[in-house]
């Protein structure tokens, strides 16, 4: 097999492997392509749909890897694909999938490989190519990682600033949200909503001779404000942020770049990035009304992408994330390694709880529960950024991927685990019943791989006691993905 620019080449044994994915019988099913497009008005259904949902669980995953010439390398440039599990309220699902009509899939299908450098995957490119793209990089627009309303407008995103508008009824691809590139060349794909000010908070870098930390806000695809800024030398890669009513709250993982590496290197985007424990983990909180940095604190090193949620406990503050021990998850989801089923892939986050105490510039660090978790959910809509109770998430327990759901009690420390024999469930979502008080009242959702059947179902679990209370069973198997939202009707 040969390496072309981090690229693997097509090859006999490649391609026979990708066919192999779909033959087996466990989480590597997950990472199989799954091209077609389907749209079912009422799915099998065993147990009562609660008629109080009503809208549509939307979720983008990775559904096409290969292509004629060569496969991406990493599960995260797999283009994106909506799936839709809609409720009428009269205990009917339905079901729809259709691709993100993305230039970033166009021009792979024109191409036969991917054609726009991604996250890990950078496109065969001659040097003359290369030493232009420098002048004027081309941003991939494959919006996989997750998605949200900006306004009365849903976008998928990626870490590149060109959010893709799509209807969140027929999946349609309605063009690019062209207001987020301002901001900066990298960005994240999870915005905080700002129920009080209608905005959407984000953070993004700029990259150059001077690079720059931002936040800012955007109230629709033409309104926008930057909060804060920050010069750094090394920019961190970061998955997420947080955000208090008062502090937006930056995590700076030990994995940093070089800007000029960046730009000259011609590797794809994480390829840059090293990993530098010697810095530990920097966390940086900005006052949200006046752009000030409030204060900075330094933990021992881990590796997040995912925060779980962040309150103010009177002058101290508390974030709590999923932390891996190092960076080495990025290549543990390289497509090759995923599809191989070798190592296990996720065993390494644990649910900790960050202290950043007024009087000190250390965070004190202690884990939130004995299990592992990532992909964590909160009630988002009424505790982000406030004291809360629960978090939901996948865990992979013994298992060599994220297998089963966790519902953790962050108070005690206890959990409760909902598991089936060959089940490999997704990111689960929690949605509140309307009118209700508790913090757990309502439904949590998540799309179930059956390994052994070769489909996948819709899990809906009463989020107070874990347990199933309904399943609706798609047509085909959905592929594994990170992230989804429910959209109310
Ligand atoms: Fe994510």
């Amino acid at each position: 097999m040969s390496i072309v620019s981090g690229t693997r080449t097509a090859t006999a044994e490649s391609m026979a492997e990708a066919d192999d994915a779909t033959r087996r019988r466990d989480h590597r099913l997950g990472f199989a392509d799954q091209t077609e497009e389907v749209r079912v008005d009422a799915l099998p259904v065993s147990g009562d749909v609660p008629t109080w949902l009503r809208g549509g669980l939307v979720r983008v995953t990775p559904a096409q890897m290969d292509f004629d010439q060569r496969s991406v390398s990493h599960w995260f440039d797999g283009m994106a694909m909506l799936n839709r599990f809609g409720f009428a309220g009269d205990g009917s699902v339905s079901y729809a999938s259709r691709f993100l009509d993305t230039d970033a899939r166009k021009a792979a299908l024109a191409s036969g490989g991917a054609a726009i450098s991604g996250f890990a995957t950078d496109p065969c490119r001659s040097l003359f190519q290369r030493v232009q793209s420098l002048f004027s990089p081309e941003l991939t627009d494959n919006a996989n990682v997750n998605l949200t309303r900006l306004g009365d407008e849903y976008i998928a995103m990626t870490e590149t600033p060109i959010p893709v508008r799509f209807d969140p009824e027929t999946l349609a691809t309605l063009g690019h949200d062209e207001g987020a590139a301002r901001f900066g060349q990298i960005t994240t794909a999870h915005p905080h909503h700002d129920p009080e000010r209608g905005e959407l908070v984000n953070f993004a870098a700029q990259l150059g001779a001077k690079s720059e930390y931002r936040i800012y806000a955007r109230s629709s695809s033409t309104e926008g404000r930057t909060l804060a800024t920050m010069g750094v030398r090394e920019p961190s890669y970061m998955h997420s942020f947080a955000i208090t009513p008062r502090y937006a709250l930056l995590i700076e993982n030990p994995l940093v770049v070089n800007p000029l590496r960046l730009a000259l290197s011609g590797k794809a985007f994480i390829h840059n990035y090293r990993w530098k424990p010697e810095l530990g983990v920097r966390i940086h909180a900005f006052d949200r009304e006046t752009g000030v940095l409030h204060r900075s604190w330094v933990a021992d090193p881990f590796f997040v992408f995912h925060t779980i949620n962040a309150f103010e406990d009177g002058e101290d503050i508390v974030i709590d994330l999923c932390a891996h021990e190092d960076a080495s998850i990025i290549e543990l989801l390289e497509l090759e390694k995923l599809r191989a089923g070798s190592g296990h892939a996720v065993l390494g986050a644990r649910p900790l709880r960050l202290t950043l105490a007024a009087g000190s510039g250390v965070a004190s660090t202690r884990e939130l529960a004995d299990v592992d978790l990532e992909l964590p959910r909160i009630a988002y809509r009424t505790r982000n950024g406030l004291p809360y109770r629960y978090v939901y998430g996948g865990s992979a327990g013994e298992a060599a991927f994220l297998k089963r759901l966790v519902k953790i009690d962050v108070e005690d420390g206890s959990h409760v685990v909902w598991d089936e024999p060959n089940a490999w469930a997704g990111e689960p979502v929690f949605v509140p019943r309307p009118d209700g008080d508790a913090e757990d009242d309502g439904v949590v959702l998540s799309v179930v791989m059956d390994a052994e059947a070769g489909s996948s179902f819709l899990l809906m679990l009463d989020a107070q006691t874990f347990e199933e209370i309904a399943r609706a069973e798609a047509p085909h198997r959905v592929p594994f993905g990170f992230h989804g939202q429910f959209f109310g009707s």
